[in-house]
């Protein structure tokens, strides 16, 4: 059997319609580089907030998948993403995570770029002079193939002919909304970008967050206890509606009975009063059922890698650097509008809670990582995992649009199939036309 017919067997993930799934797909070298072809050359994926390149020069890097990225707002204030190498001999163009720049000069050889990605000089021109057919206008930067925007958050993909960036997202909007768009003056992240290196699948972490909440009472119960004084609250019952939405492989879930629950984990004064302070308004914005949301015990991936929990409103990025090591780049969400203090608390809290020296952060990494030695094991992966909690049963709610898969209970695995239905059919489906393909992966493809 070829390697490619023993992949789609894996990936057809047989058996997850009753809740079992093959661990190789955390594991498998093969699964892994055919996730950056189907998944990361191809999804719409996180690259930044618009307030972290505020002003022309102003630049930051990341990635998409294995590539390195460079986002940068130009002379003419647009944001725009390239690439970050030299087309020359393919140096790392630009080293540092952010800065501020007139123009990138490369340091191998000194080949210089405007912020619009052109050639505009080297540091001998002369050399060029023994080479008459050199045309600088092929020597570009080459540019992220789309990008585009959605209320202050910047996304990229590397694929020419991915459908446009709102129907990716579909009417998960409707439900972002709650945190991007719950005051006329918008949002930013404010300083405390940290990267940290994990030695488990970057799946791992994107799972944790579209819909695993039952984790949270048992990892997180010291954690609680340090930072709230009491325990995480019991999920489930009759008196606490929950929920899990879905749509296009996005995932959201949350308890109404909470509705300052995430914040309140922060164990700040001044985030729950300004949060009490502006409930009206958020009602105003929403409506009562997404107001709910705000600040509730909950979380939320946008596929496939892009997670956060509002409330706390810690955004991150689980970056593939291999089948077994993952980039966690995390980030802090605030209303513009918010007064310093405020966004000083929502700093502190999040330094005590989701940082690699907080409550809450280690615990889940620990058990990220032990997950992905575990699966490292030869025997032990011939054992599938359980992940059938909960209805399949989709209930009706009237306060949200009809695309949205919504299930009831925090105790369920549903948008964690939801996750894996949908990256399933990615992961097999066929390879995108050749150009496309050439654009998004390179020659090598
Ligand atoms: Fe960049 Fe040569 S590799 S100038
Ligand atoms: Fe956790």
């Amino acid at each position: 059997m070829s390697e490619a017919s023993d992949l789609n067997e894996i990936l057809a993930l047989e058996g997850l319609s009753n809740g079992r799934l093959d661990r190789n797909i955390f594991h498998h070298p093969g699964i892994y580089e055919r996730e950056m072809k189907n998944i990361f050359a191809r999804c719409w994926l996180f690259l930044a907030h618009e307030s972290q390149v505020p002003e022309p020069g102003r630049f930051r890097t990341t990635l998409m998948g294995q590539d390195s990225v460079v986002v940068v707002r130009g002379d003419d204030n647009q944001i725009r993403a390239f690439l970050n190498t030299c087309p020359h001999r393919g140096n790392l163009l630009v080293g540092p995570q952010r800065g501020r720049a007139k123009s990138f000069i490369c340091p191998y050889h000194r080949w210089s770029f405007n912020l619009a990605g052109e050639l505009t000089g080297t540091h001998e021109r002369h050399a060029f002079d023994c080479s008459p057919d050199f045309d600088p206008s092929n020597f570009g930067l080459v540019p992220v193939a789309q990008v585009d925007f959605y209320k202050g958050l910047v996304f990229g993909t590397l694929d020419p002919a991915a459908p446009p960036l709102k129907s990716y997202l579909g009417d998960f909007t409707f439900l972002l909304d709650a945190i991007l768009d719950n005051d006329p003056g918008g949002t930013e992240f404010i300083p405390m970008p940290v990267r940290s290196v994990i030695k488990c699948n970057w799946k791992e972490g994107a799972l944790n967050f579209v819909g695993d909440a039952l984790h949270a009472q048992p990892t997180h119960v010291a954690g609680a206890r340090a930072m709230m004084r009491r325990q995480v609250p019991q999920l489930g019952g009759q008196d606490n509606p929950s929920y899990q939405a879905m749509a296009n492989g996005h995932g959201w879930e949350w308890s109404e009975r909470y509705p300052l629950g995430g914040a309140a984990t922060l164990n700040s004064p001044a985030v729950l009063q300004y949060l009490k302070e502006h409930q009206k308004q958020f009602e105003e914005r929403l409506g009562p059922e997404r107001s709910k949301m705000v600040a509730a015990i909950s979380s939320a991936n946008i596929f496939p890698n892009f997670s956060f929990a509002p409330g706390i409103n810690t955004f991150r990025v689980w970056h593939p650097r291999g089948p077994g090591i993952t980039m966690l780049e995390t980030f802090i969400l605030v209303n513009r509008n918010a007064p310093p203090e405020v966004k000083a608390a929502w700093r502190r809290g999040n330094q005590r809670t989701f940082s690699p020296t907080g409550a809450f952060e280690p615990d889940d990494v620990s058990l990220f990582q032990g997950v992905t030695r575990s699966h490292q094991g030869r025997a032990t992966r011939s054992h599938r995992l359980y992940c059938g909690l909960g209805s399949r049963e989709r209930v009706a709610h009237p306060a949200f649009p009809e695309s949205l898969r919504i299930t009831e209970g925090q105790i369920s695995d549903a948008n964690t199939r939801g996750y894996l239905e949908h990256y399933s059919q990615l992961m097999t489906a066929p390879s995108p036309p050749k150009d496309a393909r050439d654009h998004a992966a390179g020659d090598a493809e």
